[in-house]
């Protein structure tokens, strides 16, 4: 009797067929759950004599195995057969690797920093929303200096009655040196990098925010042939060994004497060509040998010390080295621009 039931449910269990999670489990109670079909077997396995024991024993465990097997496979084809009607790639990777880049400015301004800091420099910071006092007049702009005016500033505050009047977004980040000048005796020498506003319309080539990364050194003795030095280490560090400086007499406030630098053209190695408009030179930074006035202003002894300070864009920079012709490309975070500098480092 017991044994023509177990061939009964054995060919049964090997028939079942069920593509559903709710007809599987259905399936698994109707054999397996406690007053399921099989276990029902299990009970009557009491009432068999005991010699007979050890076969019934053997071919009901097997009749359990196969149902529990089946049963599982039925499990996994449906839920293989689900995942594909939604579409959904089970073989894929848990976590998507798509990785970002770095963005082309603070490339840039790494590879600045860098060079710098194998000089001796060391970074200082300072605050974006700034006062005049230490972006103009501890920098020794007089108080109708243009640049003061709200075509390049940005102020936080228009009412000449208001303190806050003072607070303007930092057009320069030389306004950390004079911070740093101020709470500290020479010898300093720092680079600042950081973001700088001016109130300039958006176009292909300006914007109302860029960024800088300024260098100041003071202590007994600074003179411009260090200056010169440093800034030819950096041009040869920046755009190759070839490459030449020069320097042609400017203005800045808080310099004395300025400068501004070219570098001999990228491209043509100071041939002449379309991109440096036929003069050979690129112009890359603005520098100068820092005022007496500003030192006084900032509590250092002018004739004690002397020092050169020098600001370079970092924008500038990536524009001549990647030849990126607009600078909106920058700030519009378009994954295709950034992804061209996938292989930079
Ligand atoms: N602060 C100047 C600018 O923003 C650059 C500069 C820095 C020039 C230091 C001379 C010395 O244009």
């Amino acid at each position: 009797m017991l044994l023509e039931k177990i061939e009964a449910l054995r060919a049964q269990i090997k028939e079942l067929k069920a593509d559903n999670s709710e007809a599987i489990e259905a399936l698994r109670i109707k054999y397996l759950s406690k007053k399921g079909e099989v276990t029902a077997l299990f009970n009557e396995f009491r009432n068999v004599p005991n010699e007979q024991k050890r076969e019934f024993g053997q071919r009901l465990n097997e009749l359990k195995t196969l149902a529990t097997e089946k049963i599982n496979s039925l499990k996994e084809k449906s839920q293989a057969s689900e995942a594909q009607a939604n579409k959904i790639d089970i073989t894929r990777p848990a976590f998507p690797s798509e990785i970002g880049t770095r963005h082309p400015i603070s490339t840039v301004r790494k590879e600045i920093i860098d060079i710098f800091s194998r000089l001796g420099f060391t970074l200082a910071d300072g605050p974006e929303v700034e006062d005049d006092l230490h972006v103009f007049t501890s920098l020794n702009f007089a108080a109708d200096h243009p640049a003061r005016d709200m075509q390049d500033t940005f102020f936080i505050n228009n009412d000449p009655n208001d303190v806050t009047r003072n607070i303007v977004l930092r057009s320069h980040t030389s306004s950390v040196q004079s911070r740093v000048m101020k709470t500290t005796q020479p010898p300093i020498r720092i680079i600042c990098p950081g973001r700088v506003y001016r109130n300039e319309a958006i176009t292909a080539r300006a914007h109302c925010f860029f960024h800088q990364i300024e260098g100041l050194y003071i202590d007994k003795n600074v003179s411009f042939a260090d200056l010169k030095q440093v800034l030819l280490y950096f041009a040869k560090e920046l755009f190759g060994p070839e490459t030449k400086i020069r320097l042609r007499p400017s203005y800045f406030p808080f310099t004395e004497p300025s400068a501004e630098m070219d570098v001999s053209c990228m491209l043509c190695g100071g041939e002449g060509c379309g991109f440096c408009k036929h003069t050979g030179w690129v112009e890359i930074l603005g520098c100068g040998m820092v005022d007496p006035n500003v030192l006084e202003l900032c509590g250092i002894d002018s004739k004690v010390y002397t020092g050169y300070a020098f600001g370079v864009g970092v924008e500038r920079i990536t524009n001549l080295k990647y030849m990126v012709k607009d600078l909106r490309m920058f700030s519009e975070n378009d994954v295709r621009f950034l992804k061209e500098f996938e292989h930079v480092h």
